[in-house]
């Protein structure tokens, strides 16, 4: 029995160079200490000795249970102190989410830039504005069929009694910015417009415009055709080939769409282009008189140009995106690509 409790003392020392962490101290507890541990069970045979036996096998388990009580005492005392916390500057720190420019933002900004750069002042222009400014400014009167080119929100009448609206182009802002700046100017609104459409892939009831205008003793469609290469060589950080298709707009005379050569198939035919190798990206032409009118500058004398690019437009064909519609869908997996 002596022997056993010897042999049960050393078993414990040797194990408790073991214990890591409170579960190794844990099972240390379970084994020696234990109601149903190694000393309960020798307990249990000391107390079936004879007295004398009993008396000094008992004092030597004493010992032996102290001594093991001692260790594990001191080992608990190591393991569950709290520790002292340090500090390791090599430790990657934790990663915060600061969030980002949204994509609109971003490429609003590169456009602004690079039209910037070409002397244009940039405007942005209020989102709702009235029938004057949206149409008839624009040579578009009352119930002209030309109207039907824009699906127009009406909102409700304004203090002077004229319809007010969500603007379905930012040519609702050459009048009035021809006005506010001095002859020979140039300008570009950027902003966002509305359309009472169905939407679709290609179509949505909010999108944003780019809109160029410049007048004075240059602004010939050659001038028109060297700002958007620039424009668009700067922006795509490629050459690109431009066409200039005839087209109708009752503020520009001529008026034409722009497309711009493919940029997935270099001018092969792909889906994308549907084959016909040019993408259409904007509507242009020269300032019409009435519009000139309007603003009070001497149309006899001075002329212009002025364009209407589609942003998202742009930015789908540089990034490669499919559907107009994740623009304004607030939709994380989108936003946090860009
Ligand atoms: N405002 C026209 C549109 O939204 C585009 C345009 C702008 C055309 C300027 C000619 C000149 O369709």
């Amino acid at each position: 029995m002596k022997e056993k409790l010897e042999n049960i003392l050393k078993e414990a020392q040797q194990l408790s160079h073991h214990i890591k962490n409170s579960e190794d101290l844990e099972n240390f507890r379970v084994k020696f200490l234990g109601r149903q541990g190694l000393l309960s069970e020798i307990i249990k045979n000391i107390k079936d000795l004879p007295q004398e036996q009993r008396r000094e096998l008992g004092s030597y388990f004493n010992f032996v249970k102290s001594e093991i009580q001692k260790i594990y005492d001191e080992k608990k005392e190591i393991i569950l102190k709290p520790k002292t916390e340090y500090f390791d500057p090599y430790h990657p720190g934790e990663k915060i989410d600061a969030g980002r420019i949204n994509l609109i933002t971003k490429e609003f900004n590169i456009i602004r830039e690079i039209f910037s750069k070409l002397n244009f002042n940039i405007e942005i222009g209020n989102e709702i504005v009235n029938e004057y400014e949206n149409f008839d400014s624009l040579n578009i009167p009352p119930n002209h069929p030309s109207r039907d080119l824009w699906d127009t929100f009406w909102i409700t009448k304004d203090l002077k009694n004229k319809n007010l609206l969500l603007r379905t182009h930012t040519s609702a802002h050459q009048v009035e910015l021809l006005k506010k700046y001095k002859i020979p100017c140039r300008f570009v609104v950027l902003g966002k417009v509305f359309r009472h459409e169905a939407t679709d892939q290609r179509h949505e009831i909010q999108f944003h415009q780019i809109e160029g205008v410049s007048v004075g003793q240059n602004s010939n469609i050659s001038e028109l055709k060297s700002v958007l290469s620039y424009f668009f060589e700067n922006y795509f950080n490629k050459k690109l080939d431009i066409l200039f298709r005839s087209s109708y707009f009752p503020f520009t005379e001529p008026s034409f769409e722009i497309d711009i050569e493919c940029i997935f198939c270099n001018k092969k035919g792909c889906n994308v282009c549907k084959f016909s190798k040019f993408i259409e990206v904007a509507g242009a032409g020269m300032i019409h008189p009435f519009v000139l009118k309007q603003a009070g500058i001497d149309y006899e004398k001075n002329f212009g140009y002025a364009f209407g690019l589609g942003f998202e437009r742009l930015v789908m064909l540089k990034y490669n995106i499919n559907d107009i519609r994740y623009f304004h869908s607030g939709d994380l997996r989108f936003i946090n690509q860009f």
